[in-house]
């Protein structure tokens, strides 16, 4: 692990055992296959930036309770969900540096065990009558949906500008994010403005989260996922989006071709990376990702100082230099 990780979660160390126990806990099933399955994505861990996010916060917003826990097991639950979902929808083989559950499993299984690690998540909080924590984030989960699924009607049409990536973002990522913000702040707060002020914190973590992860899809460095596979799915993002925006006629025809005809070309996709490297698309994202960061740590600078803020810092910068 990172020593960036770790100082951020110093201050949350024992927290975030308690956060593991619950969050195993709702995993577990009788039925030997699925347990098999959630054993083995259990042991291939993220980064948990979710469940910190929402301790965090509610450190920030004056102190952890007991549904904080639960808030932070609900987000990872459904987090991890999507992975499993978005490895299926996206083709993709390798996650966390291992198979992903498709690639292990198959497409079939990988539907089901996602299904049963959202409907787990949402129970929990059901059965512990946490109503405000599925308020908060039943939204982000329909929101995830739409994001990807736009996504995909944009890959279809090739038609994206930066607005609608903006939005995609916002919706498939950013959202789950702020709900994790707002989740913390509600289990410590009952200030409508503060739960505001985290949420809206959140989503401008979330948004420079994904930019920096789209990036990743344009290096040369092992993350522990496929890269260029956003190519190969004829996803658009941010350095391609604003290098065909400011291309000649030709230019873009070329780079829409490369896309559109031979997006499993590693020479052809190489050419389309070093394209878009030349003509300033990938400092043009860092440029953007760091707007939000600073708009982020704006709002963070509003709650008052301590190690939970200060741990808070470290995470925001950790999400644009991270290296995996
Ligand atoms: C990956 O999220 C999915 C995106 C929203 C980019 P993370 O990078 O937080 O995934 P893990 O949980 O650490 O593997
Ligand atoms: C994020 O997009 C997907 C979700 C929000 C579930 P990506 O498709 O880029 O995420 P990775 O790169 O596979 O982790
Ligand atoms: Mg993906
Ligand atoms: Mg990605």
């Amino acid at each position: 692990m990172s020593d960036s990780l770790q100082t951020i979660q110093a201050p949350i160390e024992q927290e975030l055992l308690y956060f593991e126990q619950y969050f195993r806990s709702a995993m577990r099933s009788n039925v030997a296959l699925l347990d098999k399955v959630t054993q083995y994505v259990f042991r291939r861990k993220g980064k948990q930036i979710r469940p910190m996010l929402v301790l965090l916060s509610a450190q920030i917003c004056g102190g952890i309770t007991p549904s904080t826990y639960r808030g932070a097991a609900l987000v990872e639950l459904l987090h991890t969900a999507t992975l499993i979902h978005d490895d299926v929808v996206d083709d993709s083989d390798e996650r966390r540096g291992f198979f992903s559950v498709n690639a292990l499993w198959k497409n079939k299984i990988a539907v089901l065990v996602g299904d049963f690690l959202l409907s787990r998540g949402l129970l929990m909080a059901l059965e512990h009558d946490d109503f405000q924590l599925l308020k908060i984030v039943t939204g982000a989960v329909k929101l995830m949906s739409e994001g990807e699924l736009l996504q995909m009607e944009k890959a279809r049409l090739l038609n994206i500008d930066e607005a609608v990536y903006l939005e995609i973002i916002r919706q498939k990522t950013a959202s789950l994010m702020a709900s994790c913000c707002a989740t913390g702040a509600a289990t410590a707060t009952d200030d409508p403005e503060r739960i505001e002020q985290m949420r809206l914190f959140g989503e401008k973590l979330g948004i420079a989260f994904q930019i920096k992860d789209d990036l990743f899809d344009y290096g040369d460095q092992d993350v522990g996922k496929p890269r260029a596979i956003d190519i190969k799915e004829r996803k658009l993002t941010l350095p391609l989006i604003h290098v065909l925006n400011k291309s000649s006629w030709t230019e873009r025809r070329n780079l829409i071709n490369i896309v559109k005809n031979h997006n499993t070309n590693p020479r052809k996709v190489k050419q389309l990376i070093s394209i878009v490297t030349e003509k300033g698309g990938i400092s043009y994202s860092r440029r953007v990702m760091d707007t939000y960061l600073a708009e982020a740590e704006e709002l963070l600078a509003g709650f008052p100082p301590g190690p939970a803020r200060s741990a808070m810092q470290e995470l925001m910068h950790y999400t644009i230099t991270r290296n995996k």
